[in-house]
């Protein structure tokens, strides 16, 4: 989400006139976009901003921005103690060249209005990525659901669809270009929901439209909601070859009594019945997770429930968190955070130990087993050999032959660890 919103400010700028270095100290301007879903993403902030303090103090010119989530929540520490000249939350960036013009020495620009219209439809991105295979596509921005533990809703704001058409178009241009695959992205992809005149697109639509763009663009998205993944979204995406089959299905714990005081509007059974449904549509459908550890009041009991879960459904792969209590969220008002951090950590790393284990065992599990992997480039490990991806996600190394990045190849595993499948 946030390399997208990079690759707009970096259009938005590019159109005032801006150019873009790779060097920071031979930057006129640095911007860092920020994050503020758990305390540890902030606090790498305030690390990098005293590296651009020093920076300044060779460049007296130089100005320096912090724009995104930390923005809106942290304006004044920022502006008084960090002296920074620009503060652009995540609707305010097409203000950016006109905020950048009216910095004064002793004016700074802040903008940190969140917007329930702004979807930067009609800004093409200026792609960061180096390969040029795979663009992220934004498809909606903010969250209209409270669950208690998460800022998001705070700092992006509610949730607004983009106009189909002008997604529709972005994927065709980047396939134009050469790209060969696109994530469609947003905080909950099946709440999307865009409506013009008579005209109503609904996820499962917009997904079918993306994938009728040519049966070599690979369609991706990200991320589901259990509460909303409908049936519809399930059946396009195994009506359509393209459409990858791997779903990001965060479950957060696997203990209802934990679901229900995190507000997610679903417990276990729900759940594993939406991933009994995936499985008997796609047998073969990648699925990993989000999981938190230590949320308010956990006892051990829930975090049983957490492992027994993890367990039953075997997940490919997992992102997995110690609860960071976050101000102004409904938990931080209302529920003490009360797992003392060395028990949150004690139960993350049981976790991360089964979670090890099980993607071992999904990746093992594919040997044997012929896959389509679209070539990303030469694997970081050992540059004769390609990496790429099958469509479950699963990344994928295999000699590079006369192989080219961007091509589609058949390959056979042969050998596996918890994170690659090793191939022929
Ligand atoms: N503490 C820990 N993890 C969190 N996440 C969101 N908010 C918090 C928090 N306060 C995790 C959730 C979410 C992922 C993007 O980040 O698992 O799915
Ligand atoms: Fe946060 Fe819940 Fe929205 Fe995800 S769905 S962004 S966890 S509020």
């Amino acid at each position: 989400m946030n390399v997208n919103d990079t690759e707009v400010i970096f259009s938005i700028l590019a159109d005032a006139g801006y150019a873009r270095t790779e060097e920071m100290d031979q930057a006129d301007l640095v911007m860092a976009n920020t994050c503020s879903i758990r305390d540890n993403a902030e606090q790498r902030i305030w690390g990098r901003l005293e590296v651009f303090n020093q920076l300044r103090k060779k460049n007296p010119a130089l100005l320096v921005g912090i724009v995104g989530c930390m923005a809106e929540r942290l304006k004044d520490k920022l502006l008084d103690t960090h002296k920074v000249d620009l503060v652009a939350g995540p609707d305010a960036y097409r203000s950016l060249p006109r905020m950048l013009e009216a910095i004064g020495p002793d004016s700074p620009q802040i903008d940190v209005l969140l917007s329930r219209e702004e979807t930067y439809a009609d800004i093409t991105p200026v792609r960061t990525d180096k390969n040029g295979i795979s663009a992220f596509i934004s498809i909606m921005r903010g969250c209209n659901n409270v669950c208690s533990y998460c800022v998001v809703p705070y700092t992006r704001g509610a949730e607004r669809s983009r106009d189909a058409h002008s997604i529709v178009r972005e994927a065709c241009d980047v396939y134009q270009r050469g790209y060969k695959e696109v994530t469609l992205l947003g905080q909950n992809v099946d709440s999307y929901l865009w409506k013009s005149g008579t005209e109503t697109v609904d996820f499962a639509g917009l997904l079918e439209r993306v994938a009728e763009i040519a049966p070599d663009l690979r369609v991706r998205f990200a991320t589901s909601h259990p509460k909303d993944i409908s049936d519809e979204v399930i059946f396009t995406m195994a009506a359509h070859p393209n459409i990858c089959k791997h779903i990001h299905l965060p479950v957060q714990s696997g203990s209802s009594r934990m679901l229900e005081k995190m507000r997610r509007k679903y417990d276990r059974a729900w759940y594993l019945e939406r991933v009994a449904k995936i499985r008997s549509v796609m047998p073969e459908c990648g699925l990993t997770t989000d999981v938190i550890a230590g949320f308010c009041s956990e006892t051990l009991e829930d975090h049983t429930d957490t492992l027994s879960l993890m367990e039953e459904v075997g997940f490919d792969w997992a992102f997995m968190f110690a609860y960071s209590e976050r101000p102004g969220t409904l938990a931080q008002r209302n529920y003490p955070d009360d797992v003392p951090s060395a028990e949150k950590n004690r139960r993350l790393n049981e976790i991360i130990t089964l979670q090890n284990r099980k993607s071992l065992e999904r990746y093992r599990a594919q040997i044997g087993k012929t896959l389509e992997v679209l070539v990303e480039g030469p694997s970081k490990r050992n540059p004769e050999q390609l990496c790429g991806r099958a469509s479950n996600n699963m990344m994928c190394v295999f000699p590079a032959l006369d192989r080219k990045a961007g091509s589609y190849v058949c390959v056979k595993v042969v050998d596996a660890t918890s994170a690659t499948l090793i191939c022929e």
